[in-house]
Order: structure tokens, then C-alpha cells, then sequence
């Protein structure tokens, strides 16, 4: 190896090197081009190795002129490389770029159940008279959701309910929210304002209007005093905030176990407006609820003396409020969940 042949290499390399890095076109290849060209086993390196062959005294002069092919190659590579990674971040921020002018993509709200929608409404306008809303359970005891409830094991009244039993003895799908008013007495002393929104199960065939699951909202108020003529003048102001104030009420004799006496609760047919009709079966009458003065037995086995105080109590079928209130005529939309028909309730 002499000098002049090394001397040529380095220029070589220089060319060669400064050709390869102008025509990189990624910033990736700059990388690669910066390892091959001068990394350790890089191709200077490797021109480098003739250097040991050199006299003493010519060693400086390559390694001068090596030095600059270096810095020529570094150069290069930077000036290069600078000019890809910008046009790289450019056409990037192109790419990525927000056009904060476009609109929004809407976000699909979604909506209560009409039913869900309907028992917030009643606890609303009870709750404008003090009535405060409670839960109790589901899965009942018998003894709750018929015994104390003045309807015991043979009694004919329990035909109204057919009933769903599940495997624990002595306990059932409760079968109306009625044994809600039994769990408040226990847990509170009068006065009592009680309102007791829920689900509620009976062996039923399913049809436009019975179905296995439907939910009650039951009221309960005890106190001194309580009349039957508080329970009407409640029931009026409820009716008229729910159907329109311009509605006339009535009550019916009704029969149930847990009131004595016992009403039907009606408001004048919201179809007709009384003239008599299909809707009302020609009545002019449409029943909402059935209600009642607290039988005082019940309010013995809640824990209350029937001497000292009285209670009234309704109970309504929450799908059949929302049923009016909105002209729906099936039961089963409410079970389906068809978006076509519960978006129709925002
Ligand atoms: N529990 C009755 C039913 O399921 C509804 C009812 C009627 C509740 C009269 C009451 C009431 O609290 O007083 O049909």
C-alpha cells in the first residue's frame, strides 16, 4: 500500500459517499448511510486499515486527508439529512393535520325508558307533597307480600295474583309493591309519606296487555287525622298534574284486602273526554289506580295502633300511566327494547 493509492481510496470514497448521500430520499437512510460510511466497521474505517502499511512519516498526511473526507462525508450527511427530516415532518404535519373548521361528530345521547321516565314523573309530583321514595326488595316473603297484607294462605283474594314462587321456601317474586308498605311501617314511626316505585312479577300469559314483569308505583301516607278526603284531594292534584288540570276524577267502590274501604280511582276518558267511547269501553271513565283507607290490621302488623292513627294507600301500574300519557297501546314495546320505539321518548 502506498500513498497515492490510499490517497485515491479516500478520494473514492469521498465521491462515491457524497453521490449516495444526495440521492437519499428518507431520513432513514441518512441513518444507515452515516453507520456504513463511518460507523466503526464503516467503509473509512476499512480504507483506514492501510494506514499501518505507510512509512512513519507519510502517516499524517492521510490521516489529514482523511480527516477532512470525514468531515466532508459529516457535512454531507447533516446538510442532508436536515433537508429530509423537515420535508418528512411536513409532509406529516400535512398528513396529520386537524381542520378544526370541520364540524363535530355528534355523540348519541341516549334516553330513559318511558317507563323509567313516567315513575320519575309521579315520585315528582308526590314529592311536591312530602312523599319520600323508598325501595324494597323483589324476591318477597310470603308473609309480606300476602299475610300481612290481611290476605292469608286461603284467602280468594289471592286468585288476583298468580304468583311466581323461586326456590327458597316461603318466598316469591313479590307480586305487587303493596309489601312495600309493610317494610316502611316497620322502619319508620308516623308520620309516614311513602312512595314505592318497582318491579313486579306474575304468572301471566303475554299479550298486548299482560305481561310476567310490569312496574307499580305504591303510595303510602299514615298519620292522625288521615281521611279519605286527603287521599281524594292528593289523587285530584295528582291526576290533573299528570293528565291536565281541566280532568274530572271520581272514585268507584273497589274491593282489595289491605283497605278498608276500598276505591277505584278514575279520571274522565282522556280520549273522549267523557262523550263515551271504544277507549273507555263506552264508560267515560278511565281507571288509574285503585286505593284505599289502610286496612287496620295492616297497620297492625306494621307495628302501628290503628287506634291513634290511619293511613291511606294506592296503588297504580306504572305502564298504564305511560300508556296514556303517550298513547301507546302495547305492553310489550316496553319489554322489547326496539330503539325505533324508545327513542321516540327523549
Ligand atoms: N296492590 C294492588 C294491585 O296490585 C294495587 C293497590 C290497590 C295498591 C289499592 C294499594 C291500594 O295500595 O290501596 O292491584
Amino acid at each position: 500500500m502506498d500513498l497515492d493509492s490510499l490517497r485515491a481510496d479516500l478520494e473514492n470514497l469521498r465521491r462515491g459517499a457524497l453521490e449516495r448521500i444526495a440521492a437519499a430520499s428518507e431520513p432513514a437512510q441518512i441513518d444507515q448511510l452515516s453507520v456504513d460510511l463511518l460507523g466503526k466497521k464503516g467503509e473509512l474505517t476499512l480504507v483506514l486499515r492501510g494506514i499501518g502499511g505507510l512509512p512513519a512519516e507519510q502517516r499524517p498526511k492521510v490521516g489529514a486527508i482523511a480527516n477532512e473526507v470525514r468531515q466532508a462525508i459529516e457535512g454531507a450527511l447533516a446538510e442532508r439529512g436536515g433537508e429530509l427530516r423537515t420535508g418528512a415532518l411536513g409532509r406529516r404535519l400535512q398528513a396529520e393535520s386537524v381542520d378544526v373548521t370541520t364540524p363535530g361528530r355528534p355523540i348519541p345521547r341516549g334516553s330513559r325508558h318511558p317507563i323509567i321516565e313516567t315513575m320519575a314523573e309521579i315520585a315528582e309530583v308526590f314529592g311536591q307533597f312530602g312523599f319520600v321514595v323508598y325501595e324494597s326488595p323483589e324476591v318477597e316473603d310470603d308473609l309480606t307480600n300476602f299475610q300481612m297484607l290481611n290476605i292469608p294462605p286461603d284467602h280468594p283474594a289471592r286468585d288476583l295474583w298468580d304468583t311466581m314462587y323461586v326456590d327458597i321456601p316461603e318466598h316469591l317474586l313479590r307480586t305487587h309493591t303493596s309489601p312495600g308498605q309493610i317494610r316502611v311501617m316497620h322502619a319508620e314511626r308516623p308520620p309516614i309519606r311513602a312512595l314505592l316505585p318497582g318491579r313486579c312479577f306474575r304468572y301471566e300469559a303475554t299479550d298486548a296487555s299482560h305481561a310476567s314483569e310490569f312496574f307499580q308505583v305504591e303510595g303510602l301516607m299514615v298519620d292522625e287525622g288521615t281521611s279519605l278526603a286527603d287521599l281524594r284531594g292528593l289523587l285530584d292534584q295528582f291526576a290533573h298534574a299528570m293528565f291536565g288540570a281541566d280532568k274530572r276524577t271520581r272514585f268507584r267502590p273497589g274491593y282489595y284486602p289491605f283497605t278498608e274501604p276500598s276505591v277505584a280511582f278514575d279520571v274522565e276518558c282522556l280520549i273522549c273526554g267523557g262523550r263515551r267511547c271504544p277507549a273507555c269501553s263506552h264508560t267515560g271513565w278511565m281507571t288509574i289506580l285503585g286505593a284505599g283507607m289502610v286496612h287496620p290490621v295492616v297497620l297492625q302488623y306494621g307495628g302501628i295502633d290503628p287506634e291513634r292513627y290511619q293511613g291511606f294507600a294506592f296503588g297504580m301500574g306504572a305502564e298504564r300511566i305511560a300508556n296514556l300519557r303517550h298513547g301507546v297501546g302495547d305492553l310489550r314495546l316496553y319489554l322489547e327494547n326496539d330503539l325505533r320505539f324508545l327513542e321516540q321518548f327523549p
